[in-house]
């Protein structure tokens, strides 16, 4: 089957095209159209994401983000439609969203119904004014093209998305061994979960306060690095690990001996801005030298936890997905350890286009949900910035 997935839930615009068959043993995606914007150069200059912000761009960016995801598909067909038995509907369905309701009434004016099944959508988690939008653009389109929709969940699209190998122009996902336990670290989140049956989730641990994610962006603020700052603290511990240089005063490694498979990364935030007002002035060497111990000891962290994860549930495979799982480092740490204090396991880590929000992700949450049956109705399909997984 065909599926156009939206994706809006933060600061990336994404829509995608895929062809999907297949079971849980054995399922294909394979990827026709994708397009993709990130606003990161427009929150850039804020220091994070604005959700007003976010929201008002995603309205400005759908129908153009749509129409190049369909050219790619080879569906995007001119012909000329009489869409005005739905203008009333569609308007008012739009009507919080600036520009939007005007812009995708002028597109299905002039296209024709792509050949899809479903359209999906991220309904949750994320930031609720940007998930919104996708929602109200999902449940126009579905009304608009008569196809049934399907509400996807982020962080299982992130899961899935680990799951899957990169087989050229396709993702697979094979005889993944259950127990699943997934290691989810993002700008919003830090979970791990377990999947003991397909598609059954347990919350095995959260963290208490930041996310991972977000503790990267702090410290990297902390460090006049720009927004996004996890990709640049990464390399500055990258280059501290190549020449050699090491930060004199240990970071902690917060809750790491608990009983538990919580997290707390508040408390290394701020022993990193302790540390940085003791110091006077800051060459570059000491930003290298700071930005590797703290990166070690979020991975000290994020192992220690999700071993313990492991052990608790006899997990058979690993996934680590959210934007997090690009980091060089982690992956080193996960792709080592695991292999020298759990042989048995086996470690599965997202291609890297698949690390960071995209649609390809929803689409692969939204085909199973469609599978099991579980299509939204437009009239009741809500946005929820805490939709949780278990
Ligand atoms: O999953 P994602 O794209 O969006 C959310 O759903 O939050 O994750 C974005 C987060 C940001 O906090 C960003 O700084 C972080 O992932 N990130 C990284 C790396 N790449 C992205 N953190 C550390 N190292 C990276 N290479
Ligand atoms: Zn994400």
């Amino acid at each position: 089957m065909k599926l156009l997935a939206i994706e809006t839930s933060c600061d990336e615009t994404a829509i995608a095209v895929l062809e999907a068959e297949g079971n849980t043993h054995n399922a294909r995606f394979k990827v026709l159209g994708n397009a993709l914007l990130s606003q990161i150069d427009i929150h850039k200059e804020y220091g994070g994401v604005y959700p007003m912000l976010a929201k008002r761009e995603h309205a400005k960016n759908l129908v153009p983000i749509l129409s190049s995801a369909l050219k790619d598909a080879g569906m995007l067909m001119e012909e000329a439609n009489n869409a005005d038995h739905i203008r009333e509907e569609l308007t008012t369905l739009l009507e919080r969203e600036p520009g939007l309701g005007e812009a995708l009434m002028a597109f299905l004016s002039q296209t024709a119904v792509p050949d899809i099944d479903a359209v999906v959508v991220t309904h949750g988690p994320g930031l609720e004014p940007a998930l919104w939008v996708g929602v109200n653009f999902a449940k126009a389109l579905s009304i608009a093209w008569g196809k049934p929709l399907v509400g996807a969940n982020h962080m299982e699209g992130h899961l899935l998305s680990a799951l899957a190998a990169s087989e050229g122009d396709a993702y697979v996902i094979e005889d993944a061994a259950l127990p699943v336990v997934g290691l989810l670290i993002s700008g919003g989140h830090t979970q791990i979960v377990a999947m003991r049956e397909w598609f059954t989730y347990e919350l095995m641990g959260d963290t208490r306060d930041d996310a991972v994610g977000e503790a990267f962006d702090k410290v990297a603020r902390m460090l006049d690095l720009p927004y996004p700052g996890g990709p640049q603290v990464s390399k500055l511990a990258e280059e501290a690990r190549a020449g050699n240089i090491l930060h004199p005063q240990p970071l902690p490694r917060p809750m790491i001996g608990e009983g538990t498979c919580d997290f707390s990364f508040s408390g290394l935030k701020t022993a990193v801005m302790y540390q940085l007002k003791k110091m006077e002035g800051l060459s570059d060497t000491q930003k290298q030298a700071i930005a590797r111990e703290f990166e070690d000891a979020v991975a000290d962290v994020l192992f220690a936890k999700t071993a313990r994860a492991l052990a608790q549930t006899h997990g058979k495979t690993l996934v680590i997905g959210g934007g997090v799982s690009g980091n060089v480092h982690i992956r080193r740490v996960f792709e080592m350890r695991i292999k020298a204090e759990h042989p048995d396991v086996m470690l599965r880590i997202p291609a890297r286009e698949l690390t960071t929000d995209n649609a390809v992700m929803i689409g692969m949450s939204g085909y199973f949900r469609y599978l099991r049956g579980m299509r939204a109705d437009t009239e009741t399909l809500r946005a929820d910035g805490n939709l949780s997984l278990a």
